[in-house]
């Protein structure tokens, strides 16, 4: 299948094309366009520190240390993805802030779905999956002040134009990209600027009392599975029964407790995949980039 894969860097993503293709009032007014960084979820944080709005957008179209969850590689060749943090500064609790994991998932599906005609799901608690591998992960992060969230920083990296083959074969899940699955280049304008819609519908919605809870349980695939948590050495399984509100996840163990599980402590690895899961060691997702006044 062909992928649409470019070696270069594609032309279509600068500051002046985005902001032309944003029909958004707030996500992404504040746009931050860089060839290059480190992270684009890092320079959202300096940003965020330094009072940036909410909806501030900061896209790269190459990072040389993207990350996941845990300290984990986000690797992307320049030109390929769609690779971008957004800047909340939402009215929730810290233990609710999956929810915004919630909604950026529901949005990328939005997007992947309006743009290419394909229907991904999602894989709990922060990735998306195409035809059962991965094409697109969330990387949430917070910084509290006391008790409450003083902003939220959601990373996103999505697979677009690239050739899956050229991505290191030992990935954690393995992985997928639009092109590859819709069998032509897909336009990451378009793309960004349906996502970027989705995500601020979604938000304002979210502000005004809406829960992405069903929507986003529904279209979990990793309901009614079978699933092995790894916690730190400790690992257990169970029956993924269900979420609750805030996106964590109730599993029945076979002694027949049901046991909650947040997104923030654990892997999560089909039944088949426990002994390498077994080995790691992780920390905590959520762990709060900086704290203030408390
Ligand atoms: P996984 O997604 O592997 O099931 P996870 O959701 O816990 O696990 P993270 O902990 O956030 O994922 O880590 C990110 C993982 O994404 C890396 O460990 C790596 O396996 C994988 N990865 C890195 N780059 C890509 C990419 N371009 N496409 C798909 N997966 C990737
Ligand atoms: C995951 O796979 O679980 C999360 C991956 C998140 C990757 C994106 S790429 C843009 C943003 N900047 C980063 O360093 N990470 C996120």
């Amino acid at each position: 299948m062909s992928d649409g894969s470019r070696k270069a860097t594609d032309a279509d993503l600068s500051a002046e094309a985005i902001r032309a293709a944003l029909t958004t009032r707030f996500v992404g007014r504040n746009l931050v366009y860089l060839p290059e960084t480190d992270s684009t979820n890092t320079k959202a944080r300096r940003l965020a520190r330094q009072g940036a709005p909410e909806g501030t957008l900061v896209i790269a179209d190459y990072q040389t240390a993207g990350r996941g969850r845990f300290n984990r590689r986000w690797l992307a060749p320049p030109g390929s993805s769609l690779l971008l943090s957004l800047i909340f500064r939402p009215p929730l609790a810290p233990h609710q802030a999956q929810r915004l994991t919630m909604l950026c998932g529901l949005a990328l599906l939005e997007a992947i779905e309006t743009e290419t005609g394909l229907r991904a799901d999602l894989k709990w608690p922060n990735d998306v999956v195409l035809a059962g591998r991965k094409v697109a992960g969330i990387l949430t992060e917070l910084s509290l002040r006391g008790a409450t969230v003083d902003y939220a920083v959601v990373g996103v990296g999505l697979n677009v134009n690239l050739d899956p083959a050229r991505l290191p074969a030992d990935l954690l899940t393995p992985a997928t990209a639009l092109s590859h699955e819709a069998g032509r280049r897909v336009d990451r304008l378009s793309l960004l600027g349906a996502f970027l819609q989705a995500v601020e519908q979604r938000y304002l919605a979210l502000r005004a009392g809406w829960s992405p809870r069903e929507e986003w349980a529904r279209r979990l695939v990793t309901l009614g599975r079978r699933v092995v948590i790894s916690e730190g050495e400790r690992t257990f399984d169970g029956l993924a029964e269900g979420v609750d509100a805030d996106g964590a996840l109730l599993v029945r163990l076979d002694d027949g407790r049901l046991r909650k599980v947040l997104a923030g402590d654990v892997t999560l690895r089909p039944p088949e995949r426990l002994q390498s899961s077994r080995l790691r060691r992780f920390a905590a997702t959520f762990a709060p980039v900086r704290r203030k006044g408390g």
